[in-house]
């Protein structure tokens, strides 16, 4: 593998206390874990999920990345993401994150750029032309850079349901790497989201099915073959969608489709020594949730405090997260990102 060059972001600036919680740059977690592991990218939208996270990374010593999507931004308001997580570094001091935004447009982007807060965004251009895609992309890159703020950007479809984005099988198509690579030339993004076979929500595969590598490791030679350094490759949709999760979640009441089915753990490490280096995982925590609470007011049909349910909920989310962390290979590598940073100082 030649040398590997993150971006042109500017090195230093935020988070160079290295005894406190930090919100590092993406880019530095990036180059610690490129080719060895894969860092666990959750989405939050509540103190819940919150609590859990930053407890599950503790457990497993694993530095992680934040997702806060449109959705969740409007849901909680962003004031209130940004203070929960601000706090949450001051609870969990040892912690180490990156802030990322989670499928932009480009007025979602700009606000974060400008906020000063986040690490990195990611600008979805993906349902437009390629060139309208460049374009979009392109521009945010430049707003970005400027502020010292990581881009990820989107080339080919997946398929699923996510917020406001239904794409169905039939337009969803894998990444082609000749025009990834012409794509990051053009562009200068940091990170690409390649569709590799995933989709998201809880529906991917009909019958296990395997990601598509020679995607992933398609994009990597061609980009060696353009000489140019390794760009890191996000994998969108990577819920495992538990079998018992759903099961347990229609013998509490649920109406989950018991097909649902989704990426196989055991690939996430395979694909990460392969260049993909962030795995968003969103559904699998919605399902924790989701069954913890059907089983808890099944269970007590005379209670109405939430607030036992939702102790169940951070301790369940806790071991989902560091259970996750294990798979991808992040657990115990914050000592490796700490010695980075120090490095870099
Ligand atoms: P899942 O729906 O598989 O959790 O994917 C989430 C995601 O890709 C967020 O961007």
């Amino acid at each position: 593998m030649g040398e590997t060059h993150f971006s042109g972001l500017p090195q230093g600036g935020r988070g160079r206390i290295l005894h406190a919680a930090m919100i590092v740059t993406t880019a530095e977690l990036y180059k610690v874990a490129y080719g060895k592991f894969a860092l666990g990218a959750y989405n939050i939208n509540n103190l819940e999920q919150t609590n859990g996270l930053f407890e599950g990374c503790k457990q497993s010593e694993a530095p992680f990345i934040i997702q806060l999507s449109k959705g969740a931004r409007s849901y909680a308001h962003k004031q209130m993401l940004e203070a929960m997580i601000r706090t949450a570094e001051e609870i969990w001091p040892d912690s180490i994150f990156a802030v990322h935004l989670d499928h932009g447009d480009e007025a979602s982007c700009y606000d974060c750029i400008e906020s000063g807060f986040y690490s990195s965004v990611m600008i979805d251009a993906s349902h437009e032309s390629f060139e309208k895609n460049v374009e979009i992309t392109k521009r945010v890159v430049d707003r970005a850079h400027a502020a010292g703020v990581s881009v990820e950007a989107e080339l080919g479809m997946l398929g699923g349901v996510e917020e406001d984005i239904s794409v169905d099988e039939h337009h969803a198509c894998l990444t082609d790497p000749v025009e990834a690579v012409e794509f990051i030339k053009l562009t200068g993004c940091d990170a690409l989201a390649a569709a590799i076979g995933t989709s998201h929500g809880a529906y991917k595969f009909k019958g296990q099915q395997s990601l598509h590598f020679e995607v992933i490791t398609g994009i990597r030679d061609q980009l060696a073959a353009a000489g140019l350094p390794p760009t890191p490759i996000v994998m969108h949709g990577s819920s495992s969608v538990p079998k018992d999760e759903v099961l347990r979640i229609n013998a509490a009441g649920g109406k989950l489709d018991p097909s649902a089915c989704g990426v196989n753990l055991d690939e996430y490490l395979p694909a990460a020594k392969l260049g993909v280096t962030k795995i968003n995982i969103d559904t699998d925590g919605r399902l924790v949730w989701t069954r913890v609470h059907r089983e808890y007011f099944r269970d007590h049909p005379e209670q109405f405090d939430f607030r036992p349910p939702g102790k169940i909920f951070m301790k369940e989310y806790a071991n989902f997260i560091a259970s996750r962390n294990e798979k991808l290979g992040s657990a115990r590598q914050l000592n490796a990102v700490r010695e980075s940073l120090a490095a870099a100082v």
